[in-house]
């Protein structure tokens, strides 16, 4: 999704913590965490318009989308805000495919998975960045906790979505959501939260985590929507949005 109003992220490298949690989206929480890391090595998959892309600092950028619907001038304005921006028209199992070299060297501090709005390739696509990502690195995660039912339907994409649903049905998280579960299952060398604000922005850093779920992915392919509304603070360590600023320290 890509809801309108997600405040641009500020240009200054020094964070001031958000004291209304309305403010903390997906583009701040990126920001941040580039603001932190040393390496500030940015990869986003799945761009689409750029509304994401666009507005954040990096030092070098590297967008990921089978299809780019970025205007001309505003991939002009992304530009200047990276010494270094790349383009990779593909999806994301073809560009892990064919740029081991360049992600070996550059390494990625901060990456943000936001693609297909599958389970199992939103997992897959965590999996992926984690070899390439710095110690001190995060992983950024949209769409994690749907409103909505409707919201949650699992899709194979977002044109099977939009064909089997109701017209105005047009927001699609998919089953994102399961892949945190999956996250907070098996990892124990991950710290995993999701934010409550943007349609569930989730947070990855390496780490202890305070608690894991004990659930094998079966049981975890074989939950619902209604699963999740039961017992969604747990399942997906579900916190306030400025929880944030006490996970980035
Ligand atoms: C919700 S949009 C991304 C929004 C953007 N991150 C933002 O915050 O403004 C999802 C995008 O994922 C792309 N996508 C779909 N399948 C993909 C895949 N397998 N790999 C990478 N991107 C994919 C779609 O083309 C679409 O542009």
């Amino acid at each position: 999704m890509d809801p309108q109003g997600a405040d641009a992220a500020p240009d200054n490298r020094q964070q001031t913590p958000a004291s209304d949690g309305e403010r903390v989206n997906r583009i701040r929480v990126v920001q941040a965490c580039l603001d932190k890391v040393q390496n500030r090595t940015y990869l986003e998959i799945g761009v689409s318009t750029g509304s994401c892309f666009s507005k954040i600092r990096a030092s070098t950028k590297y967008a990921v989308d089978p299809e780019f619907k970025i205007p001309e001038r505003r991939r002009r304005d992304t530009e200047k805000l990276a010494d270094k921006t790349s383009y990779f028209e593909v999806t994301s199992d073809a560009f892990f495919a064919s740029n081991r070299g360049l992600l070996e060297s550059s390494r990625i501090g901060v990456a943000l998975v936001d693609g297909l709005h599958t389970y199992k390739q939103s997992l897959h696509d965590v999996l992926n960045i984690l070899p390439y990502l710095d110690d001190d690195g995060f992983i950024v995660m949209h769409d994690c906790r749907p409103r909505f039912a409707s919201e949650a339907r699992p899709a194979a994409n977002h044109g099977e979505f939009m064909r089997t649903g109701k017209w105005w049905e047009i927001a699609w998280t998919g089953d994102v959501w399961k892949a945190v579960v999956e996250l907070r299952a098996t990892r124990s060398d991950l710290r995993v939260a999701v934010l409550d604000c943007d349609c569930g922005v989730g947070i990855i850093r390496r780490g202890k985590p305070d608690d894991m779920l004990a659930l094998k992915p079966e049981a975890i392919a074989a939950m619902t929507y209604q699963d999740l509304v039961k017992d969604k603070q747990h399942l997906l360590n579900l916190r306030k949005p400025d929880y944030f600023w006490s996970f980035l320290l």
